[in-house]
């Protein structure tokens, strides 16, 4: 089968379009036939050889655990392996595969069943391969920051609540500021000059421009800080916070990391604001997106699609930081790309 291979860290210029064996499902797992993948900034991480415990995951020195890159796809499955018991070939499915292996920029993949779910039948499959990993990172994020019901409860949930999404223009943000709304949230997103109206076209009911006002110092306070993108100090966003706020990273500078695993147990102490990171669970609530999926409640934006031959292209595109939304890799098979 053909496979990107990524062949050394540093940039979108070693990945390698290949012929490779194509996998064997073990006893648990369904092989899939991947129609399509999306890029989520972690595979950009990745890419470029950025933090250790990356480097734990894929090979120190070069990629040698993992060569091939994308955890979220979206598919058909061709075969099972013997235990498998929920699915069956043919049926198409979709999920977030960053603790089973990765792998999904290559035209088969295999996934223990429980790593997928059937796909909305109202969706393409690049449409569903764009949800998995940044559409779970906006609903943990907003359940942990209580703006969302947690999973399991039927807690009510006090709208009107002032959420600020920090990186609202990118793929965790396409889901989070549409999602805040969706549960009466008064969202305001930051992002670059340039996707201003793209934020506001999400919903958002403010939008700051990050090159132009600092959201930590202008006097504003919020409920929920939701932070896709942690540059400022935990001071900073402590302040911007009103007396029961929260805060939750998501992803950002490791200084940042640091302070909260340091600070955070001294500010519970002291004071009535929240800082919490949040741990991503791969998976965790794909059900519950499922069902707005499905309800049309939450719809997928989709910058720009390429074919598998261009998953170099792809990345540098994202590198770029032009995306609006997801950038999705299609696969055609049985087709020159
Ligand atoms: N917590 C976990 O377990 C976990 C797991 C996986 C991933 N992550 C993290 O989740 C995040 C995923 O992000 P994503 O997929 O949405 O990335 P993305 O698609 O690359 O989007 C990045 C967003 O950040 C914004 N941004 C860039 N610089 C900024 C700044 N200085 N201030 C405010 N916003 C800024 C961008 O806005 P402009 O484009 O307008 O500049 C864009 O909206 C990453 O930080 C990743 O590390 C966390």
């Amino acid at each position: 089968m053909k496979a990107s291979v990524l062949i050394k860290y540093g940039s979108a210029d070693f990945f390698d379009l290949r012929e490779v064996e194509k996998p064997v499902p073990k006893d648990n797992e369904v092989l899939i036939k991947v129609q399509a993948a999306s890029i989520n900034s972690w595979d950009d991480d990745i890419l470029r050889g950025r933090l250790f415990v990356n480097r734990l995951m894929v090979g120190f020195f070069k990629p040698t655990k993992i060569q091939i890159l994308g955890c979220d796809i979206a598919g058909r499955v061709e075969a099972v392996g013997k235990n498998v018991t929920l699915l069956e070939p043919g049926d198409e499915v979709f999920g977030d595969l960053s603790s089973s292996g990765w792998s999904g920029f290559a035209e088969y993949v295999c996934a223990p069943e429980n790593a997928v779910v059937l796909k909305p039948t109202n969706m393409t499959f690049e449409q569903a391969a764009a949800v998995p990993q940044a559409g779970l990172l906006a609903l943990q994020g907003l359940r942990k920051g209580q703006i969302l019901p947690e999973e399991n409860k039927a807690r009510e949930i006090n709208s009107g609540q002032k959420v600020l999404i920090n990186g609202a223009s990118g793929g965790v943000g396409s889901f989070a500021v549409p999602m805040a709304k969706l549960y009466g949230a008064e969202v305001t997103g930051v992002c670059s000059t340039e996707k201003m109206e793209f934020v506001r076209s999400m919903g958002a009911d403010h939008v700051i421009d990050y090159t132009q006002e600092d959201f930590t110092k202008n006097g504003q306070h919020y409920d929920l800080i939701l932070d896709v993108k942690g540059f400022h100090s935990i001071f900073d966003y402590k302040r911007a916070l009103t007396l029961k706020g929260i805060y939750v990273m998501v992803g950002g500078a490791n200084a940042l990391v640091n302070q909260l695993i340091f600070l955070r147990p001294w500010i519970s102490m002291t004071d009535t604001k929240k800082m919490s990171l949040l741990l991503h669970k791969p998976n965790k609530g794909l059900d519950f997106m499922k069902e707005l999926l499905e309800a049309g409640k939450i719809v997928p934006v989709i910058d720009r699609c390429y074919p598998l031959s261009e998953v170099a292209e792809a990345f540098r595109y994202f590198g770029e930081g032009q995306a609006r939304g997801k950038i999705v890799i299609t696969l055609k098979h049985n087709s020159k790309t």
